[in-house]
C-alpha cells in the first residue's frame, strides 16, 4: 500500500517535471555561447507546447535590441526563430518566453556574444587536447586571456538513425580555462580547434565560437550521410569490419557508416555557422582508401548543403571548409597509404581549393613529424603550426584577404629533357630551399629494355641536381622512358620542419604530388 502510493507520487512528480521542462532550448544553446554574426541570421530553436506562442528577445542591459515571435502549431512541439543579423558583439541576454494556457514561462541565456562560429571535427588528431601538445602549460596559462573565444564540445555518441538533437554534451558553452582546455587525453577540448579559434580571434578582433564534435579512430564513412556515401557507391547497410584500429596507438571509435553523422553532426545542422575545419584520414588508410578522393569531397558537399538547408539558407551554401593533410606515422614505410590519403584529401589535385573542392583550404603537415610523441608517432604534438597554417587558409579563403599566402609551392610545368635523363620542374612561386634530400623525387620508368636487360616498370629515385628561384632540376639514370614523377610520396618524407622546399617565408611546405605525363 505504502509502496503503491510512493510509486504513484513518484509518477505524478515526474509527469509534472516533464511537463514543466518541455519549454527549453535545444541542447547546444547555453549561457556564454557565440551566435553567428551578420550578414547571416542566427537560428535559435527549442521545445515547447503545441499551440503555444513563443517570443525570443535580445537585450542589452534593459534595452530590447530585437524581438521575434512564433507559434508552435504542430507536433512535435518545436519552435525556431531567425534573429536579425547582428553587427555588435554584445554581450547580450537572450530571453525566450512561452505563452500557453494562461501560463507564461521564461528561459534565459546570459552573456551571449555574436561572432563567427566554427565547427571542428575529425578523429584523434582533432580530438587531442591542449594538455597533450607542445608547450601545453604555456598554452593553458594563456587561455584565460581569450574570454571572447567560447567553447562547446559534443559528447561521443553514435546512432543508427539521424538524431534531431545531441543526446549528450561534454562541455556546455564555456569560457576558455586551463581546466576545460586541458581536461585529460583525447577528451575535450580540441587543441587544433582551440588554437585555430584563438589565432582567428587575434586577427578578427571579435568573438569566435568553437564547436568541437570529434571522435578518435573513426573513418570518413562514419561522419557521412547515406546520401553522400551513395554518391561514391557505398551502400548504406554495410557494416565495417574494423574492430581494432590498424594503429596500435589508436583506439578505434565507431566505424559503421553514418553513425557519427547521425548523432554528432545532424543535430548541429540547425546552428548557423561560418565554416568548418577537419582533421581526419588516418583511419581510412585501412578502409576504402581508394575511394577517399570521392568520399571526402562528397562529405564536404553534403555538409554544406545540409547546414544551408538546416538553417534556412543562413549558413553559406559553400561555407569555407579547412582541413589538415595527414602528418606522419612511420619512418620505415609499410605501405603507401599515407601518401595516397594525402593525395585523395585534395581530390587528387595536390592543392586546395581546386575545381572539385571549392572554397576549401589545406594545412600541409607532413613535415611536423614527432617520433617521440608519448601518444604514439601518429599523434604529433606540434598543433601550433597546424593551426597557424589553417589560419592562413582561413584568412585567404574564408575572409578573402588577398595579401595572405596560404599555399606552399606547387609545380605548374614539367619538361623531360634530353629524351629522358633529367626533368625541369617549374614551381608557381619562389622556393626556400633548406634541406635538400636525395630520393624525395621519384620518376616512373616504363622501359622495354634490350634482350640482355630486364624490363623496368617501377618508380626509381631521382636526384635533385639544382634548385634555384622557382626551378628544380632532377636527374635519373637507367631509364629510357620516364612517364611520371612524384614528390614526397612516403609516409615520413623529412625530419621536423626539414622538407626540401618551402614558401619563401619558410612557413608553407611544398605539398606532395604525383604526375603522369600524357604523351
Ligand atoms: C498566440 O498569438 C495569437 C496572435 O498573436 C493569439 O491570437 C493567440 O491567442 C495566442 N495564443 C496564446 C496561447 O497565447
Ligand atoms: C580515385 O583514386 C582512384 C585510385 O586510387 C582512381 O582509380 C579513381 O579514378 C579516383 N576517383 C576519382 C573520383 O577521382
Ligand atoms: C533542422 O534541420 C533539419 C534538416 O534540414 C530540418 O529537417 C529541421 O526542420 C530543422 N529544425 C529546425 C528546428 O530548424
Ligand atoms: C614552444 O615554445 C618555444 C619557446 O617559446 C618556441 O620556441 C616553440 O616554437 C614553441 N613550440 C611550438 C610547437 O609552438
Ligand atoms: C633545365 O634547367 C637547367 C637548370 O637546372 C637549365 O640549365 C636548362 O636550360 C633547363 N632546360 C630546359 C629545357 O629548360
Ligand atoms: C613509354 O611508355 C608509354 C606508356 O606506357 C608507352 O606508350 C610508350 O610506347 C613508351 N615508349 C617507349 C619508347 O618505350
Amino acid at each position: 500500500m505504502k509502496m503503491t502510493r510512493l510509486v504513484l507520487l513518484f509518477l505524478s512528480l515526474s509527469l509534472v517535471f516533464i511537463a514543466d521542462s518541455e519549454f527549453q532550448f535545444a541542447s547546444y544553446y547555453g549561457d556564454y555561447m557565440v551566435l553567428q554574426k551578420e550578414p547571416s541570421k542566427a537560428l535559435i530553436w527549442g521545445y515547447g507546447d503545441v499551440g503555444a506562442n513563443i517570443t525570443v528577445s535580445i537585450f542589452k542591459g534593459l534595452e530590447t535590441i530585437t524581438k521575434k515571435a512564433v507559434q508552435i502549431n504542430e507536433n512535435p512541439g518545436i519552435w525556431k526563430v531567425l534573429l536579425d543579423p547582428m553587427h555588435d558583439s554584445g554581450p547580450y541576454r537572450l530571453v525566450a518566453k512561452q505563452y500557453y494556457k494562461e501560463k507564461v514561462q521564461s528561459i534565459t541565456l546570459q552573456d551571449i556574444l555574436f561572432g563567427d562560429v566554427w565547427l571542428c571535427s575529425g578523429q584523434s588528431n582533432m580530438e587531442m587536447t591542449v594538455s597533450q601538445i607542445f608547450n601545453a602549460s604555456k598554452e593553458l596559462a594563456e587561455a584565460a586571456h581569450y574570454p571572447h573565444v567560447r567553447l562547446f564540445a559534443a559528447a561521443l555518441t553514435a546512432s543508427q538513425t539521424e538524431l534531431r538533437d545531441l543526446a549528450k554534451v561534454d562541455l556546455q558553452w564555456s569560457l576558455p580555462t586551463a581546466e576545460n582546455l586541458g581536461n585529460g587525453d583525447f577528451t575535450y577540448f580540441s587543441a587544433v580547434c582551440w588554437l585555430f579559434g584563438r589565432y582567428l580571434s587575434d586577427t578578427l578582433k571579435y568573438p569566435i565560437g568553437l564547436v568541437a564534435s570529434t571522435w578518435g579512430g573513426t573513418p570518413v564513412e562514419a561522419w557521412s550521410s547515406k546520401r553522400s556515401l551513395e554518391k561514391c557507391g557505398l551502400s548504406e547497410n554495410v557494416k565495417t569490419n574494423i574492430e581494432r584500429s590498424p594503429f596500435p596507438e589508436l583506439v578505434a571509435g565507431p566505424c559503421d557508416y553514418s553513425v557519427l553523422w547521425n548523432a554528432m553532426i545532424h543535430p548541429l545542422l540547425n546552428m548557423t555557422i561560418k565554416g568548418a575545419i577537419w582533421y581526419q584520414g588516418e583511419q581510412n588508410t585501412n578502409l576504402n582508401t581508394d575511394l577517399y578522393n570521392c568520399t571526402f569531397p562528397a562529405l564536404i558537399e553534403d555538409w554544406r548543403k545540409s547546414f544551408y538547408d538546416g538553417t534556412e539558407g543562413q549558413t553559406e551554401r559553400y561555407f569555407p571548409f579547412g582541413f589538415v593533410q595527414l602528418s606522419t606515422y612511420q619512418k620505415k614505410q609499410q605501405n603507401d597509404m599515407f601518401p595516397v590519403i594525402r593525395w585523395h584529401q585534395t581530390a587528387d589535385y595536390g592543392f586546395a581549393p581546386n575545381a572539385k573542392m571549392i572554397n576549401t583550404f589545406m594545412a600541409v603537415a607532413m613535415d611536423l613529424c614527432d617520433e617521440e610523441s608519448p601518444y604514439g608517432s601518429i599523434h604529433p604534438r606540434d598543433k601550433q603550426n597546424v593551426a597557424y597554417r589553417l589560419l592562413l587558409g582561413a584568412r585567404a579563403v574564408a575572409y578573402g584577404d588577398p595579401n595572405i599566402a596560404f599555399q606552399g609551392p606547387f609545380p605548374n610545368r614539367m619538361i623531360v629533357v634530353d629524351t629522358g635523363s633529367y626533368i625541369n620542374i617549374t614551381y608557381n612561386q619562389k622556393l626556400l630551399t633548406t634541406h635538400l634530400s636525395d630520393n624525395i623525387y621519384e620518376v616512373f620508368c616504363n622501359s622495354k629494355m634490350n634482350e640482355d636487360k630486364e624490363d623496368v616498370f617501377d618508380w626509381i629515385p631521382a636526384v635533385i641536381t639544382s634548385a634555384s628561384s622557382n626551378l628544380v632540376t632532377v636527374s635519373f639514370k637507367g631509364c629510357q622512358n620516364v612517364t611520371g614523377i612524384r614528390y614526397a610520396w612516403v609516409d615520413w618524407p623529412c625530419e621536423y620542419k626539414q622538407c626540401p622546399f618551402y614558401s619563401i617565408d619558410g612557413i608553407l611546405p611544398a605539398p606532395p604530388f604525383v604526375k603522369y605525363f600524357t604523351n
